[in-house]
């Protein structure tokens, strides 16, 4: 008899045909994310789940499948998972990590320039047929070429972020509790320094650490005012790492000169007063949003289910 597995949403095709080869799946909801009440009713006698990033399983959702063996996350972060409590009753969690990062540093990149050169705004009233010819001053933006780039989070994507300033002739400084190689920093042309230091000296800051209790609000009221005048703050990591709250204060008395956000907070939820600002780029957490890479991460999260439940340990095991 085949393992029994919730899949919380349809995935890809291909992954969908991988998984019902090898496992007996319930797929909990079709093209939509699952309810909770669903969740908790489905696991029931399940063996394994394939959870997506928006699905929280917390103890009581492991608690409510006693044959639980494993929790095979579609997602690099897993800050949905009560890993303590999966670790301590014997349950393997999962990630998707490598296949994603190249992606995510192209999406960093794209937001970058789209708040920096005033991207979205100027093909809204390019689009709104308002473009009634060249002008010296029309929709002036901000130089990124040479500029000075603040990575807080040096972990795969950091890098990867950095490897793409290269191209830009930047100045990379980078803050992360685990200092680099020498021939990283060299690789990277990327210099370490105290967080606060790259929070004040930075003409771009870009986030990419993981979200702990630790990063939780690290980008404080206090340390958005240290902030340049002339800054970009940019976020594709985890919403919960800014003090959302303090953000919108900056924004709006212009402690910093703009923001690109693809994660929020409260996600789904999006502050209202973040719509109002004219030098903001919203994104609908699409960092990691192209077929090929969330092919490859379903796939991955099928492999780690199929094997975590073949007795082996499974590939990518977040403990
Ligand atoms: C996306 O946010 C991920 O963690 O994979």
């Amino acid at each position: 008899m085949k393992p029994k597995v919730l899949i919380t949403r349809n995935l890809l095709p291909e992954a969908m045909a991988f998984l019902n080869k090898h496992l007996d799946c319930c797929v909990g909801a079709i093209n939509r994310n699952i309810e909770r009440e669903e969740l908790l009713a489905l696991i029931k006698d399940k063996d394994g789940i394939l959870s997506l990033l928006v699905d929280k399983i917390d103890k009581e959702v492991i608690d409510a499948a006693p044959s639980l063996k494993i929790i095979a996350n579609c997602a690099v972060g897993y800050n949905n998972i009560d890993t303590a409590y999966a670790k301590k009753k014997g349950i393997f969690v999962t990630n998707t990590p490598d296949v994603l990062t190249e992606t995510t540093a192209d999406l960093t990149w794209a937001l970058i320039l789209a708040v920096a050169r005033k991207i979205p705004q100027a093909e809204q009233y390019t689009r709104n047929q308002l473009f009634k010819g060249w002008e010296l001053d029309l929709f002036l933006g901000k130089e990124i070429f040479g500029k000075r780039l603040g990575i807080i989070g040096m972990g795969r994507i950091g890098k990867a972020v950095a490897e793409r300033a290269r191209a830009f002739q930047m100045l990379t400084i980078y803050y992360d509790p685990i200092r680099l190689t020498r021939f990283e920093e060299s690789r990277f042309i990327a210099s370490p320094l105290p967080l606060d230091d790259v929070l004040a000296t930075s003409d771009i800051v870009t986030l990419h650490t993981t979200l702990t209790p630790e990063t939780y609000h690290l980008i404080t009221e206090d340390r958005l005012r240290s902030m340049k005048k002339g800054a970009i703050l940019i976020n594709v990591s985890r919403g919960q790492i800014i003090d959302e709250k303090a953000l919108v204060k900056a924004l709006a008395d212009k402690w910093i000169w703009g923001a690109g956000l693809d994660v929020y907070e409260k996600e789904p939820e999006i502050r209202k007063k973040l719509f109002s600002f004219d030098n903001v780029v919203l994104l609908p957490h699409i960092g990691s949003a192209t077929y090929e890479t969330r092919l490859k991460m379903a796939m991955m999260a099928a492999d780690n289910l199929v094997k975590g439940l073949s007795g082996k340990k499974p590939p990518n095991p977040v403990f």
